[in-house]
């Protein structure tokens, strides 16, 4: 029996097939590395000793999604974390985004269903609730209006595999709705490499951490918080990783279904919280400069994870100090991500 991974060469699937193969899964991989580098999977197998198949493969290609499985007949599960992430650029490009993230997943299913691979688990997110009425979040929250084509693609995704799932109802899908995912590997081998200027605060902080970049630019501090600043449910990445592995064991004797889990700490952070956590990691004083709100950005937004703890019997081990911990010790031992090595 053999798992596949979509998007596992980058920044969340490179922690989750870490954690696959440490569960004695075998696995089977493809990117196309519009995002990441081969060299995540290499240091996997340094850190694991096992071996993963790779195929530098595209979800939008019909004829390699189709070799994949022929090559590949014991593949069970598809774990699918391949897509564009980057929320102000899905503003700029919606058509690559929807075709990319959409069209993509369209392509995979139709592959998966010639080839009677019926379970998949999906990396969604907390972005499908929208501005949340109260938080924390819970999964019987509605669904919400999003703020960007990226946050569409998730919830049309959510919806379509709910539809696959209507038409024929032995397909086992689970949605696993991420809050915000930081942190690395403990080894600081692996971890978070964004391309060009990051959007997302830690790994902004990381690189200002580490001399790459001025100061951190705080985007608001008039939000109604405990310090005005934005307040979110960090995760670290391997909690997270450790949540699929979880989810794949609740669905693997499962006769059909669709199944929903917020997977988040259930704590929130400001973001001077997270800043002066990371402070203490880096152990310097970390400039920053207050500035306008982001567009589409909420005051909070934290999960209530209990729903996952009691089915997936899955609950985030590590703190914010460990997140930023651990962040710090990838930045620090390659600064310049994958590509400096
Ligand atoms: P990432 O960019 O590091 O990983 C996505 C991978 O998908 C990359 O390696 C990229 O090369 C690959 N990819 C993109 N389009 C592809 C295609 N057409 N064919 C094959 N491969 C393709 O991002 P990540 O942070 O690891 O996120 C993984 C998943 O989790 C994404 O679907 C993302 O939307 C979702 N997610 C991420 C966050 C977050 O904050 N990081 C939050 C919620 C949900
Ligand atoms: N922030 C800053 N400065 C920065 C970057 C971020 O002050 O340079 C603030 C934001 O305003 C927000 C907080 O830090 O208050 C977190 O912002 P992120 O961009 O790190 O995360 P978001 O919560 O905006 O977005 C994340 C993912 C999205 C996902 C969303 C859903 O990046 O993919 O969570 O919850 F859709």
């Amino acid at each position: 029996m053999s798992i596949l991974v979509s998007g596992g060469a980058g920044y969340i699937g490179s922690h989750t097939v870490l954690a696959l193969l440490e569960k004695g899964y075998e696995v089977v991989v493809f990117d196309n590395l519009s995002n990441s580098s081969e060299e995540s999977l290499k240091r996997v197998e340094k850190l694991t000793g096992k071996s993963v198949k790779f195929y530098n493969a595209d979800m939008l290609d019909r004829v390699a999604m189709d070799r994949i499985f022929d090559e590949n007949p014991d593949i069970t599960t598809l774990i699918h974390f391949a897509g564009l992430k980057a929320v102000g650029e899905s503003v700029e490009k919606p058509i690559e985004y929807y075709k990319n993230n959409v069209g993509g997943t369209l392509t995979l299913l139709e592959s998966m269903r010639a080839h009677n691979v019926k379970n998949i688990i999906f990396s969604s997110s907390a972005t499908v609730y929208g501005t949340p009425e109260s938080v924390p979040i819970s999964e019987s929250c509605p669904k919400g209006v999003c703020t960007n084509p990226y946050g569409w693609s998730k919830s049309m995704i959510e919806q379509i595999l709910t539809d696959v799932h209507t038409a024929d109802d032995s397909w086992n899908v689970v949605l696993l709705r991420y809050f915000n995912p930081i942190g690395a590997h403990p080894s600081g081998l692996i971890g978070e490499d964004p391309q060009g200027i990051p959007n997302n605060l830690v790994p902004y902080i990381a690189q200002v951490a580490v001399g790459r970049r001025e100061h951190l630019n705080v985007f608001g501090n008039d939000y109604k918080t405990h310090d005005g600043t934005g307040v979110r449910d960090y995760i670290h990445v391997c909690d997270l990783a450790d949540g699929h592995v979880c989810a794949l064991d609740k669905i693997k004797d499962a006769k059909g279904g669709v199944l929903i889990y917020n997977l988040g700490t259930g704590k929130g952070y400001s973001v001077l919280d997270v800043l002066k956590a990371y402070d203490k990691a880096c152990g310097k004083e970390l400039p920053y400069v207050i500035c306008p709100r982001r567009a589409g950005d909420v005051d909070e937004s934290y999960s209530d994870p209990s729903l996952a703890e009691k089915e997936l019997h899955w609950k985030a081990k590590y703190g914010i100090d460990e997140m930023c911990r651990d962040s710090w010790n990838w930045q620090k031992n390659n600064p310049y991500g994958y590509k400096g090595c």
